[in-house]
């Protein structure tokens, strides 16, 4: 996709499909009016006919021009109300047209109107690129024909350095989540957990990164007792993943991101039943988060050091597999009674959450396709955000919502706590149905000691069957662009 700017009368601009935004409920003016008044009122007219008032997520398409302007057509997007306009308004306008203009042309233009602001080129751009995003590398016929090729925006004010930066940022921010939506979708026999060690030591040399990778032996030999037990009954070795992005200038601020890495998840000897195991190779969605954030973080250079931290393994039920009734010593000492070896996320995590501790870095991040529970809560397109320091949680709120991924705060109840209480052991992996979501972050929790903490339940966004209007089918990369905000947002 090539993005170039037009300084042509917007009339007599040259596209396949010309895109122009209509607020509910607008009167026309400007480059709208324009092309209103060129197509002989026709806009207006098939507006009223069909009933397009401009709401957002609607939008409504002039297939003939018949050489009343440049455009072959006319594509209208409702923007939804004035006061609620954002660069999210933007980005789901860009997805929408991706959708829209499939097929029909490979040169689209975008109306001044639809750019105003800062961050308005580059969120239109961003949902184009991820809207257009589709996984078909195992489809023999894969050629849907005609991409987008070009996008014009047609502007006088925009400048030529505006344009090319705001591009180039939704360009990474774009291939980045499409990164991690690339590692979620591959099936499970491909992407392995020595698998997606291979991608995360590209990725660091890539990005001039440090990498360092545990083996089995080295896993061992550190004591990660939790990663150990969870792999034990898979054939597939399991691997500890460490990137670490320096920033260029000493700085002493640190934070950790850590991601589940289960790359598939059959739920072990608690063997999940069919349905569920189905979509279980999106168990790894955490840890691809973090490699689709460590591949952005080298490029943008922050001035902060970022550690990204995956523990992969299967959850397998192997002859030697781990057992519900076995205790397992963690990292730091704390016992845990297996209750059931399908809640293996909260396991691996622990190893990962106390190496993080020991870096001394000054905030964690966690995020993991942890529960179904969170899922029954909040549905499938939100995550839940959980911790032990709200000025954190509140931080990862914000850049949630600035970049349009939704999360939603669940309680650390005390009263819950009980639920996790072992009769021989210091924790047991899991509790009753009840909050399962927020038991499983109050396991994670013993293993954070003091260290600003904040736990995305990422299980619902991750990975959506169906896709929505907004989100393609399959993997999602939820969580990728809210991290990179708050990574290097003010
Ligand atoms: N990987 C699952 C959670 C999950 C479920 C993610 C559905 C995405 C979609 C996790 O390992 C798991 O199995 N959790 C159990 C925990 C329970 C046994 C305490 C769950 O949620 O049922
Ligand atoms: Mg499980
Ligand atoms: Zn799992």
């Amino acid at each position: 996709m090539e993005f170039i700017l037009s300084r042509v009368n917007i009339v007599k601009l040259k596209a396949d499909v010309l895109v122009i935004g209509i607020f509910k409920g607008q009167r026309y003016s400007g480059a709208v009016k324009s092309i209103n008044d060129s197509l002989g009122n026709a806009l207006k007219n098939i507006s009223e006919e069909e009933r397009f008032e401009g709401d957002l997520g609607k939008s409504l398409m002039l297939s003939r021009t018949l050489g009343k302007i440049g455009s072959k057509r006319v594509l209208m997007v409702g923007l939804g109300e004035k006061t609620e306009f954002s660069t999210n308004t933007l980005r789901k306008i860009g997805t929408l047209v991706t959708n829209k203009v499939k097929g029909l042309s490979s040169i689209i233009a975008f109306s001044s109107e639809l750019f105003r602001g800062p961050g308005h080129i580059s969120a239109l751009t961003e949902g184009l690129l991820l809207g257009s995003y589709e996984f078909n590398k195992y489809k023999t016929n894969n050629s849907e024909g005609n991409e987008i090729e070009k996008v014009i925006f047609a502007s006088k004010q925009v400048k030529a350095f505006t344009l090319k930066e705001e591009t180039d940022f939704a360009r990474l921010i774009s291939e980045s989540t499409n990164l991690a939506r690339d590692l979620v979708n591959e099936p499970p026999v491909y992407l392995t957990p020595r698998k997606l060690a291979e991608v995360a030591s590209q990725i660091a040399k890539d990005g001039g990164l440090n990498c360092e990778i545990f083996d089995y032996a080295e896993i061992e030999r550190r004591g990660m007792n939790g990663l150990m037990a969870v792999s034990s009954g898979s054939e597939e070795p399991p691997r500890f993943i460490h990137l670490t992005y320096e920033p260029p200038r000493k700085s002493r601020r640190s934070i950790a991101i850590v991601g589940k890495g289960i790359t598939f998840d059959s739920g072990g000897l608690c063997l999940k039943p069919p349905d569920s195991m189905r979509t279980m190779k999106m168990d790894m969605g955490g840890s691809a988060v973090v490699l689709g954030v460590m591949k952005a973080i080298a490029v943008l250079q922050p001035s902060v050091r970022v550690h990204g931290l995956i523990a992969a393994s299967e959850n397998m039920t192997g002859a030697k597999a781990y057992k519900p009734d076995d205790v397992i010593r963690a990292y730091n000492g704390k016992t845990i009674e297996v209750i059931n070896t399908d809640a293996e996320g909260r396991i691996v995590l622990s190893d990962a959450l106390c190496y993080a501790v020991e870096l001394k870095v000054d905030e964690i991040v966690d995020l993991a396709t942890l529960t179904g529970a969170c899922m029954v809560g909040l549905g499938s397109y939100t995550a839940g955000v959980m911790g032990n320091n709200q000025t954190l949680i509140d931080k990862i709120r914000k850049a949630s919502d600035s970049v349009g991924e939704k999360t939603w705060q669940l309680p650390m109840d005390d009263e819950l706590r009980v639920e996790i209480k072992s009769n021989v052991a210091d924790i047991k992996n899991a509790g009753s149905r009840m909050g399962g979501a927020i038991t499983a972050a109050m396991f994670l929790e013993n293993f954070v000691g003091d260290v600003p903490w904040a736990h995305i339940d990422i299980a619902g966004p991750a990975f959506l069957e169906k896709g929505s209007d907004w989100s393609p089918k399959g993997a999602t990369g939820f969580g990728v662009r809210t991290i990179i905000q708050y990574i290097t947002g003010k």
